[in-house]
C-alpha cells in the first residue's frame, strides 16, 4: 500500500517533535512543509532521515495538490484561515484523505465549532491531537487495569498535572492570541486526560457526561516585577496591562449516563514549574486500586558538574523545557515516544489510511475546548459552572473569556 504523504504547516516546536516522532510510523511520508519563513533546518531533518522529500512550499494551497493529509501545526490563532484556506481548495476540486490539528483546537467555542463546521461541510476525516491520551503509560494502565475495573469499578477520581517554566515563544504568552495562559495552553491536555482515564474501557472518550466545572485561576510568578521584566525584554508582552494566568486548578464532574454514578477529575497546570523539566503526570484511584504515572521519573540519571557544564550546549536534549544543563539531570531517552506523539500519528495514519474514525477527532476537540471555556467561566464567576443548566451551556457558545480579550488585569 502506497504511504500516506503528510503535509505540515507550522515550522516550529511542535512540528520538530512530530518528525522525530514520525520515525517510528510506517506508511507516511512527509512530503511538503509550508511555515512563515522556509522551515530549512526541518527539511532537513526529513531528508536526513529519509522521512520523504520533505519540499518547501510558500503557500498551503500550493502544497495541497502534493499531499493526501494536512497536519495544522501552526500557532492557535492561525489556525481558522489555515482551515479556509484548505476548505475552499477542496471545494474547488483538491483531493484530502485527512486533516490533523494540533490542541487546542481553537481559543474559544464559536472559534472551535466554525472549524467543526467547515471540515464537515466537504466531508473531510479530521484527527484532534491530545497526545496525552495516547501515552503508552496510560494506556498500559487501561489495558492491566481492564479485568479489575470489570470487577471492582472505574476509577472514581483522577488528578492530573501538566507544568513546565513557560513557554518558548512570544505569541504563547500574549493572551488575545494565544486564547489566555495556561488553561488554556496546557489545561486542554489534562482535562483530556483525566476524562479518558475515568471512562469505563471500551467506551468512547465523550462516554462520560460533564456536569460541573470549578476552577481557580491566577498570576503566581510572572506577575511579579522581575519576571514581568524578563517577559517584556524576551518575548515584547506586558504582562501589567495584558496579563495571563500562569496557574490553573479545578475539578469537572462527570457522569456515567447508564449508572448515574459521578466521578471527578481534578487538573492542575503551571507555567512556573522551576524544576527539571517538563512534568506530566496523573494519579487514579479505583475501589482497591491506583494508578500513578510521573513523566520526570526515568530508569536514566545523569550528573553533570560545574566544571563539564560548560562544555553542554542545548540542555533541551535530555528533556523538553529543560531548565538545567548541570546537576543531576532526569533523562528521557525517547521523549517522542513517551508523550504519544508516536502513537497519535500512528493513529491518524491509520485511520486516515483504513477509513476508520481516529481515537479523537475534531467534535471531541470541541468538547475540550467547552470545559476550558467554563474553567476560564468558573474562575471569573468565582463559582461552579453547571454543564446541565440550559442558559449556562448557551451563554458558553459566545463567551470569550477576560484573559483572552487582553483584560486579565480585572481577574487577575
Ligand atoms: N501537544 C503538545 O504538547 C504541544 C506542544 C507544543 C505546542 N503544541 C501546539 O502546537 C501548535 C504550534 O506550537 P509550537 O510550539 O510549534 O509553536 P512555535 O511558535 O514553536 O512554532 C509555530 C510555527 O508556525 C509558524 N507560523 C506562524 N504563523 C503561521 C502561518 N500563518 N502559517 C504557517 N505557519 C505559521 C511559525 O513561523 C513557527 O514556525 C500550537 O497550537 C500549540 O498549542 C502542542
Amino acid at each position: 500500500m502506497a504511504a500516506l504523504r503528510f503535509g505540515i504547516v507550522g515550522g516550529g516546536f511542535i512540528s520538530a517533535f512530530h518528525l522525530r516522532a514520525l520515525r517510528e510510523v510506517r506508511d507516511v511520508e512527509v512530503v511538503g512543509l509550508v511555515s512563515r519563513t522556509p522551515p530549512v533546518k526541518l527539511a532537513e531533518f526529513v531528508q536526513q532521515n529519509n522521512l520523504g522529500s520533505g519540499r518547501i512550499f510558500d503557500r498551503v494551497r500550493d502544497m495541497l495538490p502534493h499531499v493526501d493529509v494536512v497536519a495544522i501545526f501552526a500557532p492557535n490563532f492561525t489556525r481558522l484561515a489555515i482551515v479556509e484556506e484548505i476548505v475552499a481548495a477542496v471545494r474547488g476540486g483538491t483531493r484530502l484523505k485527512g486533516l490533523i490539528c494540533e490542541k487546542p483546537l481553537a481559543r474559544n467555542l464559536a472559534e472551535a465549532r466554525k472549524m467543526v463546521e467547515l471540515v464537515e461541510s466537504v466531508r473531510l476525516p479530521n484527527a484532534y491531537f491530545e497526545n496525552q491520551v495516547h501515552m503508552k503509560t496510560i494506556q498500559a494502565a487501561r489495558t492491566q487495569l481492564a479485568p479489575v475495573i470489570a470487577a471492582m469499578g472505574v476509577p472514581t477520581l483522577t488528578r492530573s498535572w501538566e507544568e513546565h517554566a513557560g513557554p518558548h515563544n512570544a505569541w504563547f504568552w500574549d493572551p488575545v492570541r494565544q486564547g489566555g495562559g495556561v488553561m488554556s495552553d496546557m489545561g486542554c491536555h489534562c482535562l483530556a486526560v483525566g476524562w479518558y482515564t475515568l471512562t469505563p474501557p471500551g467506551r468512547p472518550p465523550t462516554f462520560l457526561v460533564p456536569q460541573q466545572v470549578s476552577a481557580d485561576l491566577a498570576l503566581l510568578k510572572w506577575g511579579q516585577p522581575r519576571w514581568r521584566q524578563e517577559l517584556a525584554e524576551r518575548y515584547g508582552v506586558d504582562y501589567e496591562r495584558t496579563p495571563a494566568e500562569d496557574f490553573a486548578t479545578g475539578m469537572v464532574t462527570y457522569c456515567n449516563p447508564e449508572t448515574g454514578q459521578k466521578v471527578k477529575g481534578q487538573f492542575s497546570v503551571s507555567w512556573m514549574y522551576d524544576k527539571q523539566g517538563l512534568r506530566l503526570a496523573l494519579d487514579a484511584l479505583g475501589p482497591g486500586y491506583a494508578i500513578d504515572m510521573n513523566t520526570l521519573r526515568s530508569p536514566l540519571e545523569l550528573f553533570i558538574g560545574d566544571a563539564a557544564a560548560a562544555s553542554l550546549t542545548d540542555s533541551e536534549l535530555a528533556l523538553e523545557k529543560s531548565q538545567a544543563s548541570c546537576g543531576l539531570l532526569a533523562v528521557q531517552a525517547n521523549e517522542p515516544d513517551l508523550y504519544g506523539y508516536t502513537d497519535e500519528n500512528a493513529d491518524a495514519v491509520a485511520a486516515f489510511r483504513d477509513d476508520r474514525p481516529p481515537l479523537l477527532d475534531w467534535r471531541y476537540g470541541v468538547e475540550i475546548v467547552r470545559l476550558t471555556m467554563a474553567a476560564y467561566l468558573s474562575a471569573e464567576r468565582r463559582a461552579t459552572v453547571d454543564l446541565t443548566d440550559r442558559s449556562t451551556c448557551a451563554a458558553l457558545e459566545s463567551y470569550i473569556p477576560l484573559i483572552q480579550q487582553g483584560l486579565g488585569r480585572q481577574v487577575l
